[in-house]
């Protein structure tokens, strides 16, 4: 060795040393009741054995977490199931389902160093549990690792083969915030906003508008906020941009973040475009891995008496920041975005213990190119820029996502093994792309499916279309909102979509005769109401509207055949029926 090797490896060692003096171990303490994990930087307290979060002590703040609310009410992974087979068919109707906050009965260590703590906690499913409990093995981890501002938690989910049907509903993680510090939500850049406080919700302050979640606010401890209304449901983020959220405490000389980042969407179900809540009043922040919200139905996980399953939700990461030095407080959400990105870079994790979850190596990668071709549009292949494209294994399992560059490739990279369908679909062009074969991916594999070619369900030429397919309904009729229910984040912005009641302004547009829309006259920009819904009657009783489309076709084959194809955006507790097609002549 040379002296400038000598004397590079000399100045190496010196920084990891220094790095060493300046983030302590991480230090694990094993007490009665609790278990608490601390890196110097941020202090994670643990109920031992349940696995809930009771406190995050950070930037000298005790508890950022509630301390008001009972110790199972502050940091917690929760399901809503039911019993499944022929016991929810019996009943004809779901209800509303079983609330469980997955308690753990055991705690276990699973790494203890100064680089890493990991903690399990479990709880086995027996059939004396049955109807009480979820029927699956839970196991809950929470990770603190040295100089890390935040700490990462995953669980792992396991139904067994003789275990009985069940379904879930929903599941997440949630955090519930101190109302006396975090005032300022961020979901999205253009979406953030100092919030109301909980008891404004309350009976006197709040009013509750056409479902609980939805409320008037008409005395506000506030009085800035009287007359908005407050509803969850208004914070939703698509999967796709539900990448980090959060809450700022900016009341104090300390402003500090708390933020939910996932690092990937691929342990959520149904693609890019599903709808999640985030963070709402509360103050709360969600991850959520599952839920039939916007959806209905159709989104349930349905397991069978004999079907296996294992899940591994996560892990996400729960990052803390704080500012010094009298910068503006929205510089946390800029930092949070940045650690996001920082996360997202870093996925697949290489520090989880559980062999559940999978490192880099030990997945594999598809590419292709995705063209379009439209007999009655140009009958070229043309490629698909921009286009979501994934895979999704059959049940209830894992979702790999990506969109085509400007020339239709694309890459999905970081695929745990298993058996695979590729889905996609094509903005302007309706239907949804299925590949054929099943794709098996294995560890290390590199599939290459080539040139994949959509060709649109066609009967002939098309004679006319309203709106664009494009599982959306922003190109139509979004209404302005009743001016007594307003939430004045939504005035003149972009998602106005969002304001509560819209479906309410049909029947103050349409009040006694419905919609009709005649083809190139009407312009559905104005004339196509965005979402067909029912009429409230003054007895109330829900009306079911129906809407004509009119046209004129020059000739008409009789004996030939004409096809009506519809796209729906979304339905939930609806019912549509196309009917009477009459020809007049
Ligand atoms: C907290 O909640 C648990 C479970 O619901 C309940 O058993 C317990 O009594 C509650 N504790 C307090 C202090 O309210
Ligand atoms: C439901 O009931 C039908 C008829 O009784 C039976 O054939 C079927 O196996 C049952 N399914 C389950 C999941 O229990
Ligand atoms: C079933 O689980 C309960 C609750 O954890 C436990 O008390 C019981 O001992 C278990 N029974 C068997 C047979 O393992
Ligand atoms: C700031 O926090 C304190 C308690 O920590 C609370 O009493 C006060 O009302 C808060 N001020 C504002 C403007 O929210
Ligand atoms: C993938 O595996 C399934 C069964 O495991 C098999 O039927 C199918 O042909 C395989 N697909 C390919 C492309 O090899
Ligand atoms: C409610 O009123 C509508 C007409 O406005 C009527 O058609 C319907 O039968 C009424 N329903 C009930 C239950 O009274
Ligand atoms: C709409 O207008 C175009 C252009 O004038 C015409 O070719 C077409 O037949 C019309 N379609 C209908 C359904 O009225
Ligand atoms: C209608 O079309 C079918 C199939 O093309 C043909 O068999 C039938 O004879 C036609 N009927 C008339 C009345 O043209």
């Amino acid at each position: 060795m040379n002296f400038t090797n000598h004397f590079l490896l000399l100045m190496f060692q010196f920084i990891l040393v220094l790095g060493h003096a300046t983030n302590p171990g991480v230090q694990l303490k094993i007490q009665d009741k609790y278990v608490v994990l601390d890196n110097g930087i941020v202090q994670v307290t643990i109920a031992k054995p349940e696995g809930y979060v009771t406190g995050i002590q950070y930037n000298g703040v005790d508890n950022l977490l509630e301390v008001l609310n009972n110790e199972t009410d502050r940091g917690y992974w929760d399901m809503v199931w039911d019993e499944g087979g022929n016991k929810t068919t019996a009943k004809g109707k779901k209800g509303k389902g079983k609330f469980e906050r997955m308690e753990a009965t055991n705690l276990k260590v699973i790494v203890e160093n100064e680089e890493q703590v990991e903690l399990s906690f479990t709880r086995i499913w027996n059939s004396s549990l049955e109807g009480k409990h979820a029927p699956l093995n839970i196991d809950k981890r929470y990770i603190l690792l040295r100089g890390s501002s935040g700490f990462y938690t995953y669980a792992i989910y396991e139904h067994l083969k003789e275990w009985p049907a069940f379904d879930i509903d929903n599941t997440r993680i949630a955090f519930k915030l101190r109302k006396d510090k975090f005032h300022y939500m961020v979901v999205a850049d253009n979406r953030q906003r100092f919030m109301p406080l909980p008891e404004d919700r309350e009976k006197g302050r709040g009013q509750i508008l056409d479902y609980p979640e939805a409320i008037l606010l008409v005395d506000p401890v506030e009085p800035e906020f009287k007359g908005e209304v407050d509803d969850k449901y208004q914070y939703s983020c698509e999967s796709r941009n539900n990448g980090v959220h959060g809450w700022i405490s900016s009341n104090s000389s300390q402003p500090t973040g708390f933020w939910l980042i996932t690092p990937s969407p691929e342990f959520r179900s149904a693609g890019p475009l599903k709808q999640y809540i985030a963070s709402h009043v509360g103050p709360t922040s969600l991850s959520v891995f599952h839920s039939t919200h916007y959806s209905g139905l159709d989104l349930l996980m349905k397991f069978g008496p004999n079907e296996p399953w294992k899940k591994v939700y996560g892990p996400i990461f729960i990052y803390l920041n704080s500012l010094h030095n009298g910068e503006s407080p929205t510089t946390l959400w800029k930092d949070a975005k940045q650690q996001m990105v920082n996360e997202v870079e870093s996925w697949p994790y290489t520090f989880p213990a559980s062999e559940e979850f999978l490192s880099s190596k030990q997945r594999g990668k598809v590419q292709g190119r995705l063209l379009v071709r439209d007999r009655y549009n140009k009958d070229a292949s043309i490629p698909v820029s921009g286009g979501y494209i994934g895979l999704a294994s059959p049940g209830d399992g894992y979702q790999f996502w990506t969109s085509t560059d400007d020339k239709g490739y694309f890459s999905i990279i970081n695929i745990r093994p298993g058996s695979y369908n590729l889905y996609s679909w094509v903005t302007g062009y309706i239907g949804d792309y299925k590949y054929g074969p099943i794709i098996n991916v294995t560890a290390g594999s590199e599939i290459n499916v080539g040139e994949l070619v959509y060709e649109p369900p066609r009967d002939g030429p098309t004679l006319w279309e309203i709106g664009i397919p494009d599982r959306s309904a922003a190109e139509f009729y979004v209404p302005d909102p009743n001016p007594k229910y307003i939430n004045k984040l939504y005035v003149n912005h972009p998602d106005r979509f969002r304001q509560y009641g819209l479906w309410k302004r049909y029947a103050d547009l349409y009040p006694k005769e419905d919609l009709v829309y005649t083809v190139n006259v009407s312009d559905y920009r104005k004339d196509w109401f965005f979402a067909h819904v029912s009429r409230k009657k003054d007895n109330n009783t829900y009306q079911a509207t129906t809407w004509k489309i009119n046209f004129n076709l020059d000739q008409v084959h009789t004996n030939g055949t004409y096809k009506l194809r519809v796209a729906l955006a979304s339905i939930h507790h609806a019912n549509l029926q196309v009917e009477n097609f009459a020809f007049i002549l």
